[in-house]
């Protein structure tokens, strides 16, 4: 790759902060890193996942992969290499390890955590399992191994509603992000499908700031606006917008939204940042909401990953903790129609 190409790439990117001002500059100081990155992939066998919220740079110049959890799941599944770098969050390195026991996965992010998936330990959930016996546990895949372990379906913000309505069982136990349960309990009830949603306490400090108000005053400064917002918001977010999904959704539905609509997207700002170099002839107006423990992937922290893996976070998990882990991702395939291998 040449610093041109790079620029030619990022320079689209509206700097909603610092972190997105892509000069040539810029650009020229990244290449060596970029492309000592690319090589030593090459030499390690090695595959770069990265989610959508990451620094753009990383998904338009090192990553094999990139997309949703949903996504990055299935191809953790199906990665051909000996070792996965995940430049996300520790929750989704786990996915990926408990997908490929025999690959090293290896994650290079400063801060591995996430709100949600902090928010619940497994013992948590087994106290919660002793006092709901008769309800189903579907545990969102942002959360840690011990606590899929503990669950019985996994869903990400993809096929949430899809899973919960075919469960057999109407009473569930929604856990840990109790917005994305009360959007859940809201769709239910308006197609009218019967189900008993128990949440627990848990939240995403970047989705829960956004309000109605703040939609309300974005669409009286911009006619035609079309609001879009990930279910992690609250239910008056939903309700408000013109349309709900996960991050790979959104992509889909402005993609075939009218070659000029306008958007604001209430999200990380990684998706905004990625919505404007992949759809340069649409606009996209709003506020940076950054995710710190996804910001905390960089060019330079993925390198050293690569140079030095002995020295790189490695996921281990327990066999017996991984195989019951699995059953509850497996499930979330069963339901999705996706066959495991
Ligand atoms: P997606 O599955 O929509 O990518 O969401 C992951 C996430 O962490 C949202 O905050
Ligand atoms: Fe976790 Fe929220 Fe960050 Fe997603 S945006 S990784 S849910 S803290």
């Amino acid at each position: 790759m040449t610093t041109q190409e790079l620029y030619d790439r990022l320079h689209s990117i509206q700097p909603a902060t610092v972190l997105c001002n892509y000069s040539f500059e810029t650009c020229e100081k990244m290449l060596p890193l970029i492309n000592e990155i690319n090589e030593l992939k090459r030499e390690r066998n090695a595959v770069i996942l990265a989610h959508s919220y990451v620094a753009p740079e990383i998904i338009l110049s090192v990553s094999d992969f990139d997309g949703d959890s949903f996504k990055l799941s299935r191809d953790a599944m199906n990665a051909k290499a000996d070792m996965i770098v995940f430049a996300a969050v520790r929750f989704m390195g786990e996915t990926a390890k408990i997908l490929n026991p025999e690959k090293k996965v290896l994650i290079p992010g400063t801060l591995t955590g996430c709100s949600l998936a902090d928010s619940i330990t497994g013992e948590e959930t087994q106290k919660l399992r002793a006092k709901y016996p008769d309800h189903t546990f579907v545990c969102y895949i942002n959360t840690t191994a011990d606590v899929k372990a503990a669950c019985d379906v996994c869903v990400t913000s993809s096929n949430v509603m899809q899973i919960v309505s075919s469960i057999p069982n109407d009473k569930i136990l929604f856990l840990p992000d109790k917005l994305m349960g009360q959007n859940l309990q809201a769709e239910l009830n308006k197609r009218g499908i019967p189900k008993e949603i128990t949440l627990y306490e848990g939240c995403c400090y970047v989705h829960e700031q956004y309000d109605p108000e703040m939609i309300e005053f974005f669409r009286s400064q911009n006619q035609g606006l079309l609001v879009v917002s990930h279910p992690e918001c609250h239910p008056g977010v939903a309700l408000h917008s013109d349309f709900v999904g996960s991050t790979g959704q959104m992509v889909e539905f402005i993609g075939k939204s009218p070659e000029k609509a306008s958007f604001l997207l209430l999200t990380e700002c990684g998706l905004n940042a990625r919505m404007q170099y992949e759809f340069p002839e649409k606009t996209f107006i709003g506020s940076c909401s950054m995710c710190r423990y996804m910001k905390s992937n960089s060019l330079e922290n993925i390198l050293e990953t690569l140079r030095h893996p002995e020295k790189a976070e490695q996921i281990h998990i327990e066999e017996t903790l991984r195989l019951k882990a699995k059953h509850c991702i497996d499930e979330m395939f069963r339901y999705s129609g996706v066959s495991v291998p």
